[in-house]
């Protein structure tokens, strides 16, 4: 017996990109009421000069809604349009339903398939791989691939090691089909041995017993020294796997964990001095799987973004897990830029 299967797809693309910023900053100095650090210190290390806090009314769903109306718009599609709904997060309090079912519901189509994913901050390249298999199987026209979390809901405000790196935010980028590919292979993998390095203080079982909340507990340094060895060769496969050398890139986005973590991948990968690299976390922190779609959403802002920009991607986390890829982005339309309009990064001088 031969079954039928779904017809194939030549490629597929991102169509639009949209972020969503919370409305309340937080500085470094914000901080320093309950953490022993300095600005200094803040900004020397990470790069960090301030971040964004969701308030109540901010939820995971709110903001990823909202990114997806501005990615929906960008990619001049209704929310109809939309086939399946794919939701990177790893803040999320309720089991079932998924996050991405809300999210169907706020956007008005509630029939679509919806899922969610956790993989840390590499949870944006890891579904964004799944859209493009998705769409280029032919399981699917259109995919909605959405990184949302809050992280401040779970970070303690006084541990030395991670109260200044996180905040909060969400983005997402439509996919569709394609007459050329428009994402190159995902480049992916991990270090389950070491999952053990970003986890949290307490199970939820416990945490219900004692009345405390979970936090976010990382083993800065370790981490640290996996991404500088591990991340520049995942990056510069990522390059050759989709067929490019690192002249062919204008975008670099990085995952926003640390300056000095984007400043290694530089200076391995010998990328040319054109090309654009995402310093978002100066002005929101690291937002998780969040980051790079935040990131672009940023660079679309700022105008440096042209039609078909080559945009280099890599995302790494809690797992230890990695995933990086290729994207040519979409021109952005006047009025229909993704985010909101952003100050200017602030300048920091401590790591220029
Ligand atoms: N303020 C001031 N001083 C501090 C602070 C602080 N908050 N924390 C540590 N220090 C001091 C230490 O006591 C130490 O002092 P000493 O030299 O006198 O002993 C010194 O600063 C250096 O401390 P380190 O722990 O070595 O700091 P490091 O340079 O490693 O920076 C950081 C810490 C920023 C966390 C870094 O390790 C890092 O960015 N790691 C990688 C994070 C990452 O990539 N995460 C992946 C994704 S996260 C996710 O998936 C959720």
């Amino acid at each position: 017996m031969t079954l039928r299967s779904t017809p194939l797809s030549p490629g597929a693309r991102i169509l639009g990109v949209g972020a969503y910023e919370p409305s309340r900053v937080v500085t470094n100095e914000d901080l320093l009421a309950r953490l022993d650090s300095s600005d200094e210190w803040i900004r020397q290390r990470t790069g960090i000069v301030e971040r964004r806090w969701a308030t109540p009314d901010e939820t995971v769903t709110v903001m990823a809604a909202e990114a997806s109306r501005r990615a929906l718009a960008h990619a001049g599609l209704d929310a109809g349009a939309v086939d399946a709904i794919v939701v990177s997060t790893v803040t999320r309090f309720v089991q079932w339903p998924a996050i991405a079912s809300r999210v169907a519901a706020a956007l008005g189509i509630p029939s679509v398939a919806a899922f969610d994913l956790s993989a840390g901050c590499a949870g944006f390249c890891y579904a964004l791989a799944q859209a493009d298999a998705l769409v280029r199987a032919g399981t699917a026209g259109h995919v909605l691939v959405i990184a949302a979390d809050r992280l401040s809901d779970m970070t303690d405000l006084a541990d030395r090691s991670t109260a200044f790196l996180f905040g909060d935010g969400a983005g997402a980028v439509v996919v569709g089909p394609s007459a050329q590919p428009g994402i190159g292979p995902v480049t992916w993998g991990g270090d389950a041995d070491q999952a053990d390095t970003i986890t949290q203080t307490q199970e939820w079982t416990d945490a219900l017993a004692s009345g405390t909340m979970p936090y976010i507990v990382m083993a800065g340094q370790k981490v640290f020294k996996w991404a500088m060895t591990e991340i520049t060769d995942v990056t510069r496969r990522a390059i050759e796997a989709a067929g490019l050398t690192p002249a062919d890139i204008d975008l670099f986005v990085p995952h926003q964990a640390n300056d000095r973590i984007t400043d290694a991948l530089l200076r391995y990968l010998k990328l040319p001095e054109s090309v654009v690299v995402s310093r978002n976390i100066r002005r929101l922190g690291n937002t998780s799987a969040s980051s790079i779609p935040l990131g672009i959403a940023r660079l679309y802002a700022d105008g440096l973004v042209r039609p078909d920009a080559a945009c280099l991607m890599v995302g790494f986390g809690a797992g230890l897990v990695y995933a990086g890829q290729v994207a040519l982005l979409p021109a952005g339309a006047p009025g229909t830029v993704p985010g909101p309009v952003n100050p200017p990064i602030p300048p920091n001088p401590l790591n220029p």
